[in-house]
């Protein structure tokens, strides 16, 4: 049974990866997508296979409103219909490829590799705070050797910060703080709170004054593949567990994790902020010192994918801690389940 669902939208690239005149090749979902923009701005998403030959059309060049294989030259528009065959005059009726539906919101670029009759582009991911006007950050995007489902088992999770990210955002209390996990059938919650603590290195900097803290993590999950983390700290007792964050920073870390094949993904990420808004330099350090951390997922989610593959009929198994991403596993199990038409 494949691993992800088909009728979904996938990020496969930042805006800005896709100038005008450029052309990237993407996998989402074992599918193989050249991306690039007709003369309008209009992002266009065609299989990835020359019609003749199989050539990659993302080795290709874009040409006004078609996409032009750098073998033999033939022309596909938006729709993969070939407009073009230099060496005869007469087109095959035949020759197309693949045209996916894209949509461009949130500052990315997502494409639906299931049924195009059910691609409704309200259904894009909420992603809003990457472009609202009172947040402001920055992402990146991870290439990882791993199952898509290991990142969400990780971001479901956060005790792993106090083992894994222990020099910059861990704490024993993490891990000693029970969370709270709810669903329904569109989403998955769990929310940690922990009141009077010491701040670590990351958010201390954020905070910039010395004290106790509360911190909360609050991780929201949306089918298949989109977790938003809402998270910060707030000089102790100053209200924010009853909802005044004002003596307080607040982050959003934004992501979305996109299969490109049952073993690899690509991880997109943005980490955005509601204070020192306009300031460039703090927007850079906290990429970077977030670009870090993840540098320390990489290297478990990696490794643990290399024991998986080794024994992949070895079961993984559940603790307290992964509620979260058994509800998560099992609202993509429900929808891998109705793209084949069954109820979930
Ligand atoms: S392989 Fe593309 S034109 Fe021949
Ligand atoms: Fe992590």
């Amino acid at each position: 049974m494949r691993s992800f669902p088909l009728n979904a939208w996938y990020a496969v690239a930042w805006r800005y990866e896709i100038p005008k005149g450029e052309v990237i090749g993407r996998t989402v979902c074992d599918q193989k997508v050249a991306l690039w923009r007709r003369s309008d701005g209009a992002a266009v998403a065609l299989e990835d296979a020359c019609w003749h030959r199989m050539m990659p059309l993302s080795h290709g060049r874009t040409d006004g409103e078609s996409l032009v294989c750098r073998y033999h030259g033939l022309a596909f528009d938006a729709t993969g219909r070939c407009v073009r065959m230099p060496s005869q005059e007469k087109l095959n009726p035949k020759a197309c490829v693949r045209s996916y539906p894209v949509a461009e919101k949130h500052r990315l670029i997502w494409v639906w590799p299931g049924d195009t009759a059910a691609a409704d582009p309200a259904r894009v991911p909420d992603w809003h705070w990457a472009e609202d006007p009172e947040w402001e950050g920055d992402g990146d995007t991870l290439f990882l050797k791993c199952d898509y489902r290991l990142v969400i088992d990780n971001l479901m999770d956060l005790t792993h910060e106090t083992f894994v990210h222990a020099t910059s955002i861990g704490h024993s209390a993490i891990a000693h703080t029970p969370a709270k996990t709810t669903h329904d059938d569109k989403s998955v919650t769990v929310e940690r709170w922990m009141p009077d603590i010491d701040a670590p290195p990351f958010w201390r900097k954020q905070l910039g004054k010395p004290g106790n803290v509360d911190r909360w993590q609050i991780i929201r999950f949306e089918p298949p593949c989109t977790i938003n983390l809402d998270v910060g700290v707030a000089l102790v007792g100053t209200g924010a567990l009853h909802g005044n964050r004002s003596q307080g920073v607040n982050n959003r870390v934004l992501n979305t994790i996109t299969p490109s094949t049952a073993n690899t993904c690509m991880y997109f990420w943005s980490l955005v902020r509601n204070h020192h808004l306009g300031d460039a330099a703090l927007t850079l350090r906290l990429k970077q010192a977030n670009a870090r951390i993840f540098e320390e997922d990489r290297a478990v989610l990696e490794a643990q994918q290399q024991a998986i593959s080794a024994r992949p009929d070895q079961p993984l198994q559940n603790l307290n801690i992964d509620a979260g991403s058994l509800w998560a596993r099992r609202l993509i199990d429900g929808l891998i389940t109705a793209d084949s038409g069954r109820r979930p």
